[in-house]
């Protein structure tokens, strides 16, 4: 499919109880999260998914040490215990590939993974990041989401090599 394609229903699960980010990094280790902030679009003459990870999950440590992510999205409805868990605990403490039972298959390229039986799969290459500043938002947003002396979000910027509709 074009990347473009199912555009609705990727805002939906994102909206909803989210999609999984799939980071494999460069020892070959693999970890899943799951997100509800990312943005598909056009930029460097390119489509490119971009995905927002706070500096204190595991694979923002993982995303560090990779070159490529996937961003799989479930049916609708399908898989809210998986993403409810890959939510909610760490890489850090957890397989969650194992404690999920879910099923890895290979990208198109080395270093890509993805999940079984999602509906719809993007796979990145890591072209971009960079580590949002707390004197670049406004305090209204400072307040609500990272309060205290939270550090925002780093933004990983992955040109999508392949989207692919297995609803
Ligand atoms: C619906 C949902 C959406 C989430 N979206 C994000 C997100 O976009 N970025 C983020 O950093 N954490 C997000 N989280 C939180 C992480 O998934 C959660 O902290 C997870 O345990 C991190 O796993 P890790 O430490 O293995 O990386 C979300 C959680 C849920 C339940």
């Amino acid at each position: 499919m074009n990347y473009s394609d199912n555009f609705g229903k990727f805002c939906e699960a994102l909206e909803g109880a989210g999609a999984f980010l799939v980071v494999e990094d460069k020892k070959g280790r693999v970890n899943v999260m799951t997100i509800g902030w990312a943005q598909a679009g056009f930029i460097w003459n390119q489509p490119v998914m971009t995905v927002m990870v706070r500096p204190s999950r595991h694979s923002h440590l993982m995303l560090e040490n990779a070159d490529h992510f996937s961003v799989c999205v479930p049916r609708r409805g399908e898989m809210k215990k998986e993403l409810a868990f890959c939510g909610t605990k760490s890489g850090r403490d957890y397989d969650k590939i194992r404690a999920c039972a879910l099923k890895l298959k290979e990208g198109a390229v080395k270093g890509v993974k993805y999940i079984d039986g999602c509906g719809l799969v993007y796979q990145c290459e890591i072209c971009g990041r960079t580590a949002l500043k707390r004197e670049t938002l406004p305090a209204g947003l400072l307040d609500k989401y990272y309060p205290g002396e939270e550090v925002p979000h780093t933004l990983y910027f992955g040109k999508i090599l392949k989207a692919e509709d297995f609803r």
